[in-house]
């Protein structure tokens, strides 16, 4: 770079800038060198080390580096101004090739502190708005983008839905309308045919009231209905629902215990349908002569409630698929008459846990039983 050059190129640079040599003379200067204290053209010829209080091995060293280094070279100096004050200034150096075979020049710049200060000051101020606004924009896109995905998963999944109960619902009507249809044909069959196929009938009526409350309660958990939580006793909970459904469990041996005092903050109606649909299923997969054990403990800060059958059990291929809509086991492996279900029992159970902040999960053995496990938050009375 020729000193023509240099100075056609820092013409218009705001702050004090210099084409030195190798040796620390001033080849040209920049008009924003005045403010150095002195007019350019005086400046030109001189060597720098005359003109600054900074020691001048100390300078030499950092010109020495900033011939060496392929970037600019941050140091500072003092420089003595017009009254033979030092003045600080924070300088940028590097090195300049001129034309092949020639010594390196130095290109310096300089910049006095408090210039700099209030121009970083403001460089830091503009960067930190600049990235304030930028993770604001990403937050928002990424929020956009997840509320997108959880909406077209929503569609799918009520597609699904509406698919599957139409399918469901499809069977019992099917055979409904059949016994319905023979009934009417055939007016004058014996009673013992006329008696079953009413018995078909009524049996396949209450299977599609039970399919359409269990859709209901799904929907109204897919609309969002919020529950009414207030303190409630689970272990009261489970103690009621269980001696009311003594009366009805004949077969089976029904126990309760152990109940620890458990408050959680809660919806008791639907606590009590979780831990009924939890009994249902122990009742309804466990053969005749089995026993069943429902209690509540408090573990780790939790409350847990355990419904425990000896029951047929789930294969372990199964058990991923339990809480899934209509999904009921290969009617294959319930040994003797399907016991009849909508499958959905136990993802109205799930949402009911999900709603009250806790976790529901069964451990099985095929051939040996079934526990189903729910751990909600404990309540203290404080935070009730
Ligand atoms: N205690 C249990 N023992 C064995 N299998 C169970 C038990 N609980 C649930 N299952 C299996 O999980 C399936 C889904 O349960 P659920 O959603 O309650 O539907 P449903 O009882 O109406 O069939 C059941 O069909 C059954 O195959
Ligand atoms: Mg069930």
């Amino acid at each position: 770079m020729t000193p023509e050059a240099f100075l056609a190129f820092t013409k218009v640079l705001p702050e004090p800038s210099l084409l030195l040599s190798a040796e620390g003379r001033i080849l040209a200067a920049n008009p924003a060198s005045e403010r150095l204290g002195s007019p350019p053209s005086r400046l030109k010829g001189r060597l720098l080390f005359e003109l600054v209080a900074t020691p001048r091995e100390q300078l030499e060293r950092y010109l020495a580096t900033c011939l060496g280094s392929g970037q600019m070279v941050p140091g500072g100096l003092e420089w003595l101004d017009g009254e033979q004050r030092p003045r600080p200034y924070r300088c940028e150096g590097a090195a300049v090739r001129p034309a092949k075979g020639s010594p390196g020049l130095i290109f310096l710049r300089l910049r006095s502190k408090e210039e700099a200060g209030a121009r970083f000051a403001l460089l830091n101020q503009k960067i930190d708005e600049l990235t304030r606004a930028l993770r604001q924009r990403i937050r928002t896109e990424g929020a956009l983008r997840e509320s997108q995905r959880h909406l077209r998963e929503l569609m799918e999944a009520q597609k699904r839905f509406v698919n599957d109960a139409a399918h469901e619902l499809r069977a019992p009507l099917t055979s409904l309308q059949g016994n319905l249809e023979v009934l009417l044909s055939f007016p004058h069959m014996p009673e013992a045919e006329r008696q079953e196929a009413l018995r078909d009938a009524v049996h396949e009526a209450r299977r599609l009231s039970r399919l359409v409350n269990d859709m209901l309660a799904l929907a109204r958990g897919d609309a969002g209905a919020a529950l009414q939580l207030a303190p409630v006793r689970l272990d009261r909970v489970l103690r009621e629902v269980v001696e009311s459904a003594q009366g009805l469990v004949r077969q089976h041996r029904l126990s309760l215990g152990p109940l620890d005092e458990a408050l959680v903050r809660g919806d008791g109606d639907r606590l009590g349908q979780l831990v009924l649909q939890l009994l249902e299923n122990a009742v309804k997969y466990t053969p005749p002569g089995g026993s069943i054990a429902a209690g509540v403990r408090r573990v780790d800060e939790e409350a847990e409630l355990r419904v425990v059958d000896t029951g047929i059990g789930i294969a372990p291929e199964d058990l991923p698929h339990v809480f899934e809509r209509f999904w009921r086991a290969d009617r294959a492996r319930v040994r003797g008459e399907d016991p009849g279900g909508t499958g959905l029992g136990l993802s109205i159970a799930r949402w009911i846990v999900e709603q009250h902040g806790g976790r529901i999960w069964l451990e099985s053995e095929l051939g040996e039983g079934t526990t189903a496990v729910v751990r909600l938050p404990l309540s203290d009375a404080a935070g009730a």
